[in-house]
């Protein structure tokens, strides 16, 4: 179902604060039909307003995430009662509040309880509603990806190598020459969000970003003590299980990434752009190939396997130092597996016996395709399959699943 499809009224007059129980009045209202809505697997969006709207399991069931502010509980039960509803303004309304003021509506009928997509984030110091995080306009991360971003796994509210990745954002901050944010407290914040969003049995990715802050555009950099913007959300997750299992195809792209590439910026457009042709070639990543040498994914790295040796390529401006590469390679070396670290070929990608990505997400991924060629028979190897043991055995027992 496309947002174009969702009905939307407009009202024939401002809602004024006096009339209803919403703090801030809007023009717009939308209105969304239940049935179709129960067809529709995605996300929805307010086409007014852009904010993102979740479906209630049951039509009339409140969810128990959606934020209600500012209501007594008898206004909420009689809320929950009322059937159908809309939404305005981030909050549900009975439609009978509204008709006499909406100058033209599709059907009444049929309408269901849509919720917005409820998140608490950390966002500046505080603990927010996502959709209550304003960034200004003037924040140098949109202005100028000035900033840089982590992302943790949460395996039921174990932050995996937490102290790693937030020693990486340090040094990208450090590099950057962004001052005044000691990443260790980002650890205690994670927490809690896992916590704020009922995430404590959950697989989660914790995302952590932080910014020079908002200054008027100049490409000097703002004044000192001028506030840094950090921001950090926890959300569910779900590991590419069929790809771990089966194996997935790669393609590859010329890399015309920066060469600063061992910093975890925000600007990931060439990134983006590489993944996105990925995804079109029906594959699953692509490999960045620069001066003719195999660097690493859109956003994982990448080990090889040759005679049973683990090929790692070395750790340059060109490669960022993953932390999944570093658990894969101790993983390895307590494997007895052998470990060589050395430059490789684009030249040489069909001649390795196995090729794995890796990431936070995507953990171990084999490659079993680059480019639609099989590498080897196109089956996953016992190198990369011993690996994905050893790695489940690190995570926990609660995360094992039966790859065999
Ligand atoms: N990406 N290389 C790049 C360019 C990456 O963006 C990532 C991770 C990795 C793997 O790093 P790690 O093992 O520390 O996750 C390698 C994250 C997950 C992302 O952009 O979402």
């Amino acid at each position: 179902m496309s947002d174009k499809t969702i009905p939307t009224a407009v009202l024939k007059s401002p809602i004024t604060s006096s009339q209803s129980p919403l703090s801030q009045p809007e023009q717009h209202v939308a209105i969304i039909d239940h049935n179709r809505c129960l067809s529709a697997s995605r996300l929805l969006r307010c086409p007014t307003c852009l904010n993102s709207w979740r479906r209630c399991a049951e039509p009339g069931a409140a969810s128990p995430l959606y934020p209600l502010p500012n209501r007594s509980q008898s206004k909420t039960l009689a809320l929950k009662k009322a059937h159908p509803v809309i939404i305005h303004n981030r909050e549900l309304l009975p439609s009978s509040f509204l008709r006499s003021s909406v100058s033209s509506v599709t059907s009444w009928k049929d309408f269901g309880m849509l919720c917005p997509t409820s998140m608490i984030v950390y966002y500046n110091g505080q603990y927010l509603q996502k959709f209550e995080v304003a960034i200004s306009p003037d924040d140098r991360g949109f202005l100028f990806a000035d900033g840089v971003y982590d992302v943790i796994r949460s395996y039921r509210s174990k932050l995996f190598k937490c102290v790693e990745h937030l020693e990486r954002l340090a040094h990208g901050l450090k590099a950057l020459r962004i001052e005044g944010l000691d990443t260790r407290s980002l650890e205690q914040i994670s927490h809690q969000l896992i916590r704020n969003n009922k995430l404590e049995e959950a697989d989660a990715l914790v995302y952590l970003q932080v910014t020079r802050g908002a200054a008027p555009r100049s490409h000097q950099f703002p004044p000192s003590g001028t506030p840094l913007t950090v921001y950090v959300e926890a959300k569910a997750f779900s590991p590419p299980v069929e790809q771990q299992q089966n194996g997935a195809a790669a393609i590859l792209e010329p890399d015309q990434r920066w060469s600063r590439c061992n910093i975890k910026t925000i600007g990931l457009l060439p990134n983006t752009l590489a993944h996105q042709r990925a995804r079109e070639a029906g594959a699953f990543e692509a490999i960045f190939s620069g001066d003719g040498l195999l660097q690493e994914g859109s956003h994982s790295s990448i080990l090889f396997v040759e005679k049973d040796v683990l090929i790692c390529p070395p750790l340059t401006n060109r490669i960022l130092p993953s932390i999944t590469r570093s658990v894969v390679i101790d993983l390895a070396l307590a494997e007895s597996i052998e470990v060589d670290t050395r430059s490789c070929r684009e030249g040489e990608l069909f001649e390795f016996d196995e090729v794995m990505m890796l990431s936070t997400s995507a953990e171990i991924v084999p490659i079993t395709s680059v480019n639609g060629r099989k590498i080897r028979q196109g089956y996953v190897g016992p190198v990369t399959r011993r690996l994905q043991t050893a790695f489940r055995r690190v995570i926990g027992p609660n995360e094992i699943k039966n790859l065999d």
